[in-house]
């Protein structure tokens, strides 16, 4: 349906914004500059495409010509007799392990998979509406990032929390690809380009070349078993309990993967397991990275397998360019170096980690035409 002039009316050479009229997945992108005038009405009138980094600990969102509008915690509080949505993203992470009994903060991505599609789809329905605001009557397109090693069931499901969020068009990319984009690397080129995403619930490892992903390797173990291991060793060292966030606070302030001098060495409150009164011990960053070591192992694996998997020519490659290391995982003091250290291979970690993904997918929003092939396309809907 056409509303104000039509065509015939206006002025010679001025033509309504093609997306006014034209069906999803036709867009007035242009090189940047050109037909400015144009594709501001239409964004205007078909609100911005999107691109979402549905991690399992945070989750930005970028809008076209924008950039990164929102950076939160993929956590929702949610009221469990009504089962209303009471606070989501920094609000709710901040309720973690301290709610009443009527009150549950979630993480509904734990482990790098859907765990409650409900509460994901509502918790992506409020971030997209914060970044919306008064467009809240336009149908953006989206892309969405999904670990590599999603199901398909998994995928659907992702798709759909997009589309009940208000979409009209939803498009998955796997997150190493985005996370490749996002560092910069050449995916296009013929060349072999490793990336390592290590994030809150999963690890990928990823082997880039000609747009594809050649060898990938994906494992549930990152951040958060990096947490859980430093809440087992302090029961068992010390016989102190900690919460899941004192226990993250550890890893990044004393965690590290390999050793280097003048390593700080911190006090750590937590409630004693037999007396139950809140107790304080002194811990090192040696013992967190003993604590540490089981999970580092898998992680360091994982790269390992990953390259061993590689066609000789690709590693070769990745030889002489390197392996770059995304997601919040990468900012461990010291993964790169023991990475080098066991492998062999050089080791980058991307300028900004934490934001590698939202920027890659980013560039699959500016660039619809262009980076279409990164995209998995599969029929709409399902
Ligand atoms: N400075 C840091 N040192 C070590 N780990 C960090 C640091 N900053 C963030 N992290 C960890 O990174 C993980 C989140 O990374 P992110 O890439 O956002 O994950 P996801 O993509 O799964 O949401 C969390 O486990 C967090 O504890
Ligand atoms: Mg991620």
């Amino acid at each position: 349906m056409r509303s104000g002039p039509a065509p015939e009316s206006l002025p010679e050479g001025l033509r309504l914004p093609r997306s006014r009229t034209a069906g999803p997945g036709r867009s007035t992108v242009g090189p940047e500059g050109r037909l400015r005038g144009h594709a501001l009405r239409a964004n205007s009138i078909i609100g911005r495409d999107l691109a979402v980094d549905l991690g399992t600990a945070n989750t930005l969102v970028y809008v076209r010509r924008r950039g990164v509008l929102l950076d939160e915690p993929s956590v929702v509080a949610l009221n469990d007799s009504t089962g209303d949505v009471i606070a989501v993203g920094h609000e709710a992470k901040a309720m973690m392990g301290r709610t009443p009994d009527n009150i549950t903060a979630l993480r509904p991505l734990r482990d790098g998979v859907i765990a409650d599609f409900e509460a994901t789809e509502q918790m992506l329905r409020h971030f997209i509406a914060r970044v919306h605001k008064r467009r809240y009557f336009a149908k953006p397109r989206m892309v969405i990032c999904v670990p590599s090693a999603i199901t398909p069931v998994e995928q659907r499901a992702v798709k759909e929390a997009g589309y009940q969020a208000g979409a009209r068009r939803v498009y998955v990319v796997e997150e190493p690809m985005a996370a490749a984009i996002g560092a910069g690397l050449p995916v296009h080129e013929p060349t072999g380009n490793m990336v390592v995403d290590v994030g809150g619930g999963t690890t990928e490892v990823a082997v880039i070349s000609l747009g594809g992903i050649v060898t990938s390797l994906s494992i549930r173990t990152a951040g958060d078993q990096l947490d859980a291991a430093i809440v087992a060793w302090m029961k068992k060292e010390h016989g102190l309990m900690l919460g899941e966030r004192t226990a993250e606070e550890v890893k990044i302030t004393l965690g590290s993967a390999f050793p280097s001098p003048g390593e700080p060495e911190g006090e750590v409150r937590g409630r004693d397991l037999v007396t139950g009164l809140p107790r304080t011990v002194i811990v090192t960053t040696a013992d967190i990275r003993k604590a540490l070591e089981e999970p580092l192992h898998q992680i360091v694996d994982a790269v390992r397998v990953t390259l061993d998997q590689t066609p000789p020519e690709l590693a070769g490659d990745i030889m002489d360019r390197g392996i770059v290391l995304t997601g919040g995982g990468a900012l461990l003091h010291g993964l790169d170096e023991r990475i080098r250290h066991e492998t062999g291979m050089p080791v980058h970690v991307a300028d900004n980690p934490l934001v590698s993904v939202a920027l890659g997918a980013g560039r699959c929003v500016e660039e619809f035409e262009a980076l279409q092939q990164v995209l998995i396309t599969n029929p709409r809907r399902f």
